[in-house]
Formats: C-alpha cells, structure tokens, sequence
C-alpha cells in the first residue's frame, strides 16, 4: 500500500506535537503539509488526502472551507454530534469508521466513561461520574503547580452531551477534576444504576471487549499502567445494588491523537493497532 499523504492543523499543540511523533513513525503516513498561527505554513496542503484538526473549541469549523474533498479527522468538540460527521470511539463504531469521510474524535472525558459504560447500554438508568484529569486536559497554557480544581460540576462540562447522547441515558451527573500538579492521565470512577440485576458483569465486558486490543480488563487502576500508550485500562466490581467501574487511559493518547490514529487506521483498510502498538 502506498503512504497515505496527511495534514495537521495545530501541530505545535498538546496534542499537535505527539501526533506528528507518531505520523513520524507510522509506516503508513507521510506527513506532508502542517499549520499553526504562529509557525505558519509548511508544505503542500493541496497534496494532502487527509487533515488532522488539532485546533481548540470552535477553530476547525472556520478551516472547513479550504478542507473542501479531504477526509478530516476532528479532534476538537465541534463537530461530535453533527450530521455528516462520523462518531470517532473506534471500539464501538469500527464498521461506521471504516466506510466515514468525516471523524469528529470524541473528547477525552468521554472516551473514558463511554467505553467504560458501553457494554451495559440499554440497561443503565442513571450514571454518576467522577473524574480526575492532569493538567495537560487544559491545553497548551496551563502550567504544571501544586492545586487541585473542581470544575463544571453536575450537567455543565460540554463532553456531558456526548455522553448522554451515545449512551442514550438522561440522568447523568459528572463531577470533573484537574491535578495541576500531574501532567497526564484520566482517571474516571463511575457509579452506575442499572434496570435489572445482571449476572456476570466481568463476562459480559471480556466478550464485548474481546476484539479490541487497546482495552484492559485488570484488577489494579493506576496510570502509570496507561500513560504514553493507547491503552484503556478498567476494572469492574460489584456492591449488593451498585456497580462501580473505573477506567483510566492517557488524555493525550488514547483520550487524543491514539483515538485519531487507530480511525485514520480504520479509514485507509489499515490494521488498527499500526503506529501505536510497539516503542509506544
Ligand atoms: N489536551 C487534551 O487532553 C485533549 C484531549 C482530547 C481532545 N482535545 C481537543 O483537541 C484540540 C487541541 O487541544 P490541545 O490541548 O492540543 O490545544 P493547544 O495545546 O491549545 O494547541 C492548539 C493548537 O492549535 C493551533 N491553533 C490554530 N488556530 C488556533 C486558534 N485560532 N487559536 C489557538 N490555537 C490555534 C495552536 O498553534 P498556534 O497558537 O501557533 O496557532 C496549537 O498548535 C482542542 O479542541 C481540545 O479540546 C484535547
């Protein structure tokens, strides 16, 4: 197969910089236009095939008109849960992925809980989520300090939408957290409220997950275990009436460019797992 010719938009950001690290790398992807406001313009963007936004909350959709017959990989909010575009959690819309000229990549918060939580769509009645992020969630002009922020709390972070829209379930409540002192990592701790008491909650996870490298059914939760890689890691545990989930992946990798690449992967009919499984 010949090299697949991408541009980024945003490459200088958080998630810009390890992004072109990984195209770097890829076997598959040659790297030939990037733009940022401040290092301007470098290559050919009528050569590429594909763009990678990587621009903040409501920047992609002013670059959409020069992107006219590209296929776009979205990693910012704007375009989750708009018509034409294709949801990009890879796990859970592989088949949809494959065939999309548009991938709006869901937020990091998001990809954290969804995955968490899919396996028991249809039985949920209501979800309560803690979440805590590194700095990094915050982009490019957060500095590393010792605080611990609480913020948005209840129905008012923006990814509640994805949330309650992929997972069909109203009664959501989020309560999302930023250490300033760490730099990467998400870790979510989900209490769920289901219709029906259902048998063999470890088995249910182990056979919908059993296709999908990137994510790890383990007994200990820590990010270490996750942080520079694609994986997902969870576990899953059971109280009389509740059950408690809680995963953990890299904000940047997996909840970020990771995501984005194994979606260009599925949309070019190339292995999923090419570029980030190996020195990653
Ligand atoms: N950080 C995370 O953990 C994370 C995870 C998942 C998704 N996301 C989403 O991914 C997108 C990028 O996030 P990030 O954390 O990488 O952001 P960031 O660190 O602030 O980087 C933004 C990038 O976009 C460029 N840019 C282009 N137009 C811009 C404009 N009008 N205003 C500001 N910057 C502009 C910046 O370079 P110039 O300043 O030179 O233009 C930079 O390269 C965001 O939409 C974010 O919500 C972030």
């Amino acid at each position: 197969m010949k090299k697949v010719k991408v541009g980024i938009i945003g490459h200088t950001g958080r998630l810009g910089t390890p992004l072109v690290e990984i195209l770097q790398k890829h076997p598959l992807a040659d790297i030939v236009y990037t733009e940022s406001r401040n290092k301007g313009f470098y290559g050919s963007l009528a050569k590429a095939e594909i763009i990678f936004l990587a621009v903040p909350y409501g920047e992609s959709t002013n670059y959409l008109s020069k992107l006219k017959r590209k296929k776009i990989i979205d990693l910012s909010i704007d375009h989750r849960n708009k018509k034409g575009w294709s949801y990009g959690l890879p796990e859970i819309f592989r088949n949809e992925i494959k065939n999309a000229k548009m991938v709006a990549n869901p937020g990091c918060y998001a990809t954290s809980i969804l995955l968490a939580l899919y396996p028991l769509k249809n039985e949920i009645k209501s979800i309560r989520i803690s979440s805590t992020s590194g700095m990094s969630g915050a982009g490019i002009a957060q500095k590393k300090e010792e605080n611990f922020l609480i913020y948005k709390e209840g129905d008012q972070h923006p990814q509640i939408q994805e949330i309650t829209k992929i997972l069909g379930v109203k009664d959501v409540l989020f309560i999302p957290q930023r250490i300033d002192s760490t730099e990467k990592g998400i870790v979510s701790t989900i209490f769920v409220n289901i219709n029906d008491k259902l048998s063999n909650i470890h088995d249910i996870y182990k056979e919908f997950y059993r296709n999908c490298r990137f994510i790890r059914i383990r007994d200990e939760i820590e990010t270490r275990h996750v942080v520079g890689t694609n994986f997902c890691d969870m576990k899953i545990m059971e109280f009389q009436n509740d059950i408690l989930i809680i995963s953990a992946l890299d904000n940047i990798i997996k909840g970020g460019v990771g995501q984005a690449i194994q979606n260009f992967n599925l949309m070019y009919g190339i292995d999923e797992v090419l570029g980030l499984i190996g020195d990653r």
